[in-house]
C-alpha cells in the first residue's frame, strides 16, 4: 500500500515504492511517494496541531508512555531494523533499548526546561527592572534522518522536538522508512494528538528539497552526508540548521593502553554493523613500540566477528546498506591498495557483503583516510610521540568523536584537551554513545548537539522578558 503519515492516521498517495530486506533482497513491503499534496496536507496538519500546544505535563507523559510502549514491542522493532537496514539483530535490539533511553530523557527535558534570571539591575537607570529568559518551540521542524539508526537517531529528532514543544515533519531515509511508519503509529498509541507527528516518506532527493525550503517550516534539524548537510543549509535561508554530519574517526592507541582491551573495542567499533556509524573507528594510530603485538590482537579480534546474516543473532558484521555503498568502499580499497597500502586483513566483497579490512602504510590523502569510509574498514598507522598523534588525529576536515586508550591520566587529559573534536572517550573507542550525552561535531562534522537535554536547547527559543518595577 502507498501510504504516508499526515493528521494521526496512514494517507494514500498515488505512487509507491518497494523497501527491501537488506540481506535477502526480497521486498518487505512498500512505502508512499509523498507528492506535493501530501506535503501541503502535512504542513497544515502540523500548523494546526500548534494551534492547541500541549502542556508540558501531556508531552512528559506521552514520551514516557511511548517509551513504555517501546519497551513493550522491542523485538517487533528490533526485527524491522533488522530487515530494512541490514543491521544485525544484536545492534537492532540495542538500539530499540537506546531508543526507550532517548523518550525517557526527553521527557525529563521537557520537565526540566527553563529560561534564566538576566542581571539587567546593574546597568544604570535599570535598577527597577526584572528579567528573565522564557524558552519556546520555533514551530514545526523538518527532520531529515539517515538509514543507519531508524529508530534512535529518529528519536534523538522527534523527542526533543517534542518535548520542547515543536511539531515535527519527518522524511526519514529512503532505504528505511517503515521503521519511521510504526513509530508514527507508536507515538499516536501513546497519546501524541494528530498533527505533532506527520511522516513523508520517498525514495528521490526531491521531497527533501521541497520540505527544505518551505515556508512551513521552522527550523531543520539532518543527520547524514557533509555534502547534503551544505546543500540544506544553502537552501534553508534564514532558518536555523542543526547538522550531524560524518566523520573519519581518529582512535589512540599509546604505549601504556590495556592492549586487549584496545584491541577488541576498535575491531568490535570499526567493524560492527559494517562500519556504518558516524562515528565508527576509522584511522588507529599506535604508539610505534607497541605497533607489532597490537597488529596481532586487532587481526585477531577482527577475523573472531561473524559476518553473514543480519538476522542470526550471533552475527556483528551484516551487509553494507547497497551493493552500490559497497562498491564505492572497494574502488576506495583499491585505491588505497594502488597509491602503497597494504591490505592486513584483505576485503573479501560477494555483493553487499564486507569483510572487515585493515590496511597499513595508508597516508592521510588516501580517500580512507581523509573521507568518511562508512564501510568495514580501517588504516592502521604507527606515532612515535603523543603530539605526533593528536597531529595526525586533528589533520581531519571532520571533528565528531575520538578514541584514546591509554592509563596515563595525563595523556588522558591531553588528548581531551586537544583533540579538534566534541567528543573525546577514553579507555573506550570513537564510538561510544549514550543518549544523554552532548553529541555532535565541529568542523565539517557539523553544528549544534544532540542528547534530549541539549536538543531542546537548540529547538527552543529564549524570549526575555523584562518587568519595569
Ligand atoms: C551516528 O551514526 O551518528 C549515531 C551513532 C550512535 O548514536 O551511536
Amino acid at each position: 500500500m502507498a501510504e504516508v503519515w499526515i493528521d494521526g492516521q496512514r494517507v494514500p498517495v498515488a505512487k509507491a515504492y518497494p523497501v527491501y530486506h537488506k540481506y535477502r533482497h526480497q521486498v518487505i513491503d512498500m512505502a508512499g511517494e509523498a507528492d506535493d499534496t501530501a506535503i501541503a496536507l502535512a504542513v497544515e496538519s502540523a500548523t494546526r496541531a500548534r494551534t492547541k500546544p500541549l502542556s508540558v505535563h501531556e508531552r512528559y507523559r506521552i514520551l514516557e508512555k511511548a517509551a513504555d510502549l517501546l519497551q513493550e514491542r522491542h523485538e517487533e522493532f528490533a526485527t524491522l531494523i533488522c530487515q530494512e537496514a541490514g543491521k544485525p539483530l544484536k545492534d537492532a535490539r540495542t538500539e530499540v533499548s537506546r531508543g526507550q533511553q532517548t523518550l525517557r530523557y526527553a521527557a525529563v527535558a521537557a520537565r526540566t526546561l527553563h529560561g534564566e534570571e538576566v542581571p539587567v539591575r546593574g546597568n544604570p537607570g535599570s535598577e527597577n527592572r526584572l528579567a528573565f529568559t522564557v524558552r519556546k518551540p520555533y514551530g514545526t521542524m523538518l527532520a531529515i534522518t539517515p538509514f543507519n539508526f531508524p529508530l534512535n537517531l529518529v528519536l534523538h529528532k522527534v523527542a526533543p522536538a517534542i518535548a520542547g514543544g515543536n511539531a515535527v515533519i519527518l522524511k526519514p531515509a529512503p532505504q528505511t522508512p517503515l521503521t519511521a511508519m510504526k513509530l508514527a503509529e507508536l507515538m499516536a498509541d501513546a497519546g501524541l494528538p494528530p498533527g505533532w507527528l506527520n511522516v513523508l516518506t520517498g525514495s528521490g532527493p526531491e521531497l527533501g528539497q521541497k520540505l527544505v525550503s518551505h515556508p512551513g517550516i521552522q527550523l531543520i534539524s539532518f543527520t547524514g552526508s557533509q555534502k547534503v548537510g551544505q546543500e540544506i543549509r544553502a537552501h534553508a535561508g534564514l532558518k536555523p540548521v542543526l547538522l550531524e554530519l560524518g566523520n573519519n574517526s581518529a582512535n589512540i592507541v599509546h604505549e601504556d593502553a590495556d592492549m586487549d582491551l584496545a584491541a577488541k573495542t576498535l575491531a568490535a567499533r570499526a567493524f560492527g554493523y559494517a562500519g556504518q556509524v558516524c562515528i565508527a573507528v576509522q584511522r588507529i594510530y599506535v604508539q610505534r613500540n607497541i605497533f607489532e603485538p597490537f597488529q596481532e590482537r586487532l587481526i585477531a579480534a577482527s577475523k573472531a566477528l561473524v559476518v553473514g546474516d543480519p538476522e542470526d543473532p550471533r552475527t556483528d558484521v551484516g551487509p553494507m546498506i547497497t551493493e552500490d555503498a559497497a562498491n564505492r568502499a572497494w574502488a576506495w580499497y583499491e585505491d588505497a591498495l594502488q597509491q602503497g597500502a597494504q591490505a592486513l586483513l584483505p576485503a573479501e566483497k560477494q555483493g553487499a557483503l564486507v569483510t572487515p579490512t585493515i590496511l597499513v602504510n595508508v597516508a592521510p590523502s588516501m580517500q580512507v583516510m581523509a573521507e568518511e569510509v562508512f564501510a568495514p574498514l580501517a588504516g592502521l598507522v604507527p606515532y612515535d610521540t603523543i603530539d605526533e598523534a593528536i597531529a595526525w588525529a586533528n589533520e581531519s576536515r571532520y571533528g565528531l568523536q575520538a578514541g584514546v586508550f591509554t592509563r596515563s591520566l595525563s595523556i588522558a587529559i591531553k588528548c581531551a584537551q586537544e583533540l579538534e573534536v566534541g567528543g573525546v572517550i577514553i579507555n573506550d573507542s570513537s564510538s561510544y554513545r549514550a543518549d544523554n550525552m552532548p553529541y555532535g561535531g565541529i568542523k565539517d562534522s557539523g553544528l549544534g548537539r544532540e542528547g534530549p537535554e541539549y536538543a531542546i536547547l537548540e529547538m527552543t527559543y529564549p524570549t526575555v522578558v523584562v518587568l519595569n518595577l
